[in-house]
């Protein structure tokens, strides 16, 4: 990385994270490079990048000790981005973050809210779909976002509607399977119904469905929730290798799946190609 770029040392707070925070996060910056080659070409008037549960800015891999940045800087590090928009709502994180973004030479496109992205996100889409206004319906901007939730309670149903429409949102979303099934054999079921903005899982789910057949219910009825959107939304099913980034605890559980959701094949072909690539490289 052009040392330029990255954020002086420090000794902010960071996240402690799993092994497979890092897949994670080489997989938003493998789609971020490739969305930036693809796209720096064409007319959009502005490239937005909104991470509304965005973290501190760097992890600590618990299992190696290995300091990686965090999804919002290696955001920022992209130039194709003009305009950022992070979300952490925890005070610490969010302090960490602020001097971390402070600290790089792109920090001054980026607005930071210390709240909860539950309410923040309806100011975020309208600044957005201002741009937009302005610049009347052809070219106006193009929008990526990351949901990278540590939990279903984290993010309502309600915020992700309120991003799926604007008109050009591209949204890589952490779907927390293990974490929703957990709520459901908890019998937390409203926890499960604002997840998925609906209770209709409640005729389908039953107690004596295994893991992967509950997990299938969750990734089949979010990806549905997206469609009336016009969205596509991948998951692991539509792109097997994806199988091969998705994180599992040590009891070999499957924590949660990223699912792709573009309104346009182009998004869709970018991403299949990408986690192709990657699984052609060792990870660590
Ligand atoms: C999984 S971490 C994000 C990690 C980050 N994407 C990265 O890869 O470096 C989730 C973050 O969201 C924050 N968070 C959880 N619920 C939130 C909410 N409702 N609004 C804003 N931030 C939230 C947590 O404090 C935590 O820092």
């Amino acid at each position: 990385m052009n040392p330029s770029t990255e954020p002086v040392d420090d000794n902010l707070p960071m996240r402690e994270s799993g092994l497979w925070a890092k897949d994670k996060l080489r997989v938003l910056e493998a789609y971020m490079r490739v969305f930036g080659i693809s796209m720096r070409e064409k007319g959009w008037c502005a490239f937005h990048y909104v991470d509304i549960m965005a973290g501190a800015g760097k992890n600590r891999i618990r299992e190696t000790g290995e300091i990686v940045l965090g999804s919002p800087l290696i955001a920022l590090n992209q130039e194709i981005f003009t305009g950022y928009f992070f979300c952490e709502a925890d005070p610490v994180a969010f302090e960490a973050l602020q001097t971390r973004v402070r600290a790089h030479p792109r920090g001054r496109s980026a607005s930071l809210y210390q709240q909860d992205a539950n309410s923040a996100i309806g100011d975020i889409c309208d600044r957005i779909k201002a741009v937009d206004r302005n610049r009347g319906k052809v070219w106006g901007s193009l929008n990526l976002a990351f949901i990278d939730p540590e939990g279903p309670s984290d993010v309502k149903w309600s915020t992700v509607e309120r991003l799926a429409a604007v008109n050009r949102m591209d949204m890589i979303i952490n779907v927390p399977t293990n974490g929703i099934s957990r709520l459901y054999g908890r019998q937390n079921y409203k926890a499960v119904d604002d997840f998925f903005g609906t209770d209709a899982w409640r005729r389908n789910v039953r107690p004596e469905d295994n893991a992967a057949t509950k997990r299938r219910h969750w990734l089949n009825l979010y990806k549905q929730r997206l469609q009336p959107y016009e969205y596509t939304a991948l998951d692991e099913d539509d792109i097997p290798v994806l199988k091969e980034f998705i994180a599992r605890n040590s009891r070999e559980a499957q924590l949660y799946t990223l699912i792709f959701a573009s309104k346009h094949p182009l998004g869709d072909h970018l991403w299949e190609q990408v986690l192709r690539h990657l699984n052609q490289r060792p990870l660590f």
